[in-house]
């Protein structure tokens, strides 16, 4: 699978066609057709991305850099391929910046573990902010206990936006770290991550952009945004689980100590010294997910295909839509007004619980997800426990957006609100 260069923009996208893509898109759910709204939870897969799979496993399954047999020199030119692919979808200055994981969680740890924790020290600050997502909070507060350093968090406003006064008082020459979500997993925020990492540099932080949310909504240039660390999952961009990415400049992959040990990191083993082979590898410890490297190779090429531009624009048209339908119903309060936002859409309805709001979605076919959303601290700024969240893809149409403004009006009429 080669890389295909993106599109312009200018011609439309054709979901028609695209949902073609998607064989799990025309399963029928409790005898509705699936109109599947929980993309922020995972995507579905293209065929192209199942295809790789399979071919994979039928014709390449190997481990790599180890067979000196045929196979596994196809596995291990396929894994190195999967890297180049994703270096060219980051605009990386080199592959040796794209470590894989087994997701964003694992390459937030990854960088709180293998930098945080021989980088800060007592009285040193971490600056992240209310609407995180709990995999990145909960790393940095274990690494905080460990070395001493404290933790802030820029706080949020009824909108659902940065207070970014807030946010320049708060950096001080003490922050040594700023770690922030591109895209609020829980109520679709966009961040204005360029101007948090200009200010951060100026103060001499690295930052580490959070682009779980971001990375399939929108074309991403990790130079020209200049963050210094970058993380993303596969299973969110139309490809597998258990495969994610964690870009990091050269610079300060190459100064990091390893995260995990084992084979395949290391140059050579003694009892009395090992020395570490440099990055990437120094931080793909054991036998890593060689086909889910392979399968976000080919979803990184199908999303180029279609063009990242074209998508963000699509799915800004499709998600006005969404807004302006669920602001219609009666009884509905959406949480979350940013004046920029992409992906996702959060609400309320007083008088019925959003576990409630999912199951009746769930009888007409209808997947959104209802919780927190592993986003504690933003529920309890906004005073609420839980919301129901659709979130869209490229795949999606105003015809399933309909759809759900019908089942939502329904669970109203069930719940007698
Ligand atoms: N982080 C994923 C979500 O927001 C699971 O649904």
């Amino acid at each position: 699978m080669g890389v295909v260069t993106t599109k312009p923009a200018c011609l439309p996208l054709d979901v028609g066609r695209i949902r073609h893509d998607f064989p799990i898109l025309s399963a029928q759910v409790h005898g509705h057709p699936l109109v599947y709204l929980d993309n922020a939870a995972t995507s579905q897969k293209p065929s192209v991305v199942l295809d790789a799979l399979h071919a994979y496993y039928t014709q390449s399954n190997s481990n790599i850099n180890r067979g000196v047999h045929a196979l596994g020199e196809r596995a291990t030119e396929a894994y190195a391929k999967a890297r180049d692919v994703v270096q060219l979808f980051l605009n990386a200055q080199s592959v040796g910046e794209i470590v894989f994981t087994r997701g964003t969680t694992e390459a937030i740890n990854l960088v709180a573990q293998a930098y945080g924790a021989s980088h800060l020290k007592v009285g040193d600050r971490v600056l992240i902010s209310q609407m995180e997502h709990h995999s990145n909070i909960v790393p940095w507060q274990m690494v905080c206990q460990q070395t001493g350093a404290g933790l802030d968090v820029i706080p949020v406003s009824d909108d659902g936006e940065l207070m970014m006064g807030r946010f320049e008082s708060q950096l001080t020459d003490r922050t040594k770290i700023v770690a922030i979500a591109h895209i609020s997993n829980a109520i679709g925020t966009v961040n204005p991550v360029s101007k948090i990492i200009q200010a951060a540099h100026a103060n001499g932080a690295v930052v580490l952009l959070d682009a779980a949310q971001s990375i399939s909504h929108m074309a991403i240039d990790v130079q020209s945004l200049d963050c210094d660390f970058l993380a993303f999952s596969g299973h969110k961009t139309y490809g597998p689980t258990g495969i994610g990415v964690l870009y990091g400049k050269a610079a300060l992959l190459a100064d990091m100590t390893p995260y995990q040990g084992g084979g395949g990191m290391i140059r050579s083993v003694g009892f009395d010294q090992t020395t570490y082979r440099d990055p990437p590898d120094r931080f793909e410890a054991g036998t890593p997910n060689i086909a889910g490297a392979i399968g976000l190779a080919a979803a990184i090429g199908y999303m180029n295909q279609v063009g990242l531009p074209r998508i963000s624009a699509y799915e800004a048209d499709l998600l006005d839509y969404a807004l302006q339908g669920l602001e219609s119903v009666e009884k509905l309060r959406l949480i979350g007004r940013a004046s920029n936002r992409a992906a996702s859409v959060s609400f309320v309805i007083d008088g019925i619980h959003p576990h409630d709001i999912g199951t009746i979605l769930d009888d007409e076919g209808v997947a959104i997800r209802a919780g927190h959303h592993c986003a504690q601290p933003l529920m309890s700024r906004l005073g609420i426990p839980a919301t129901a969240r659709a979130s869209i893809a490229m795949y999606n149409t105003k015809h399933e957006v309909d759809a759900l403004v019908r089942a939502i009006q329904r669970a109203i009429e069930v719940f007698g609100v």
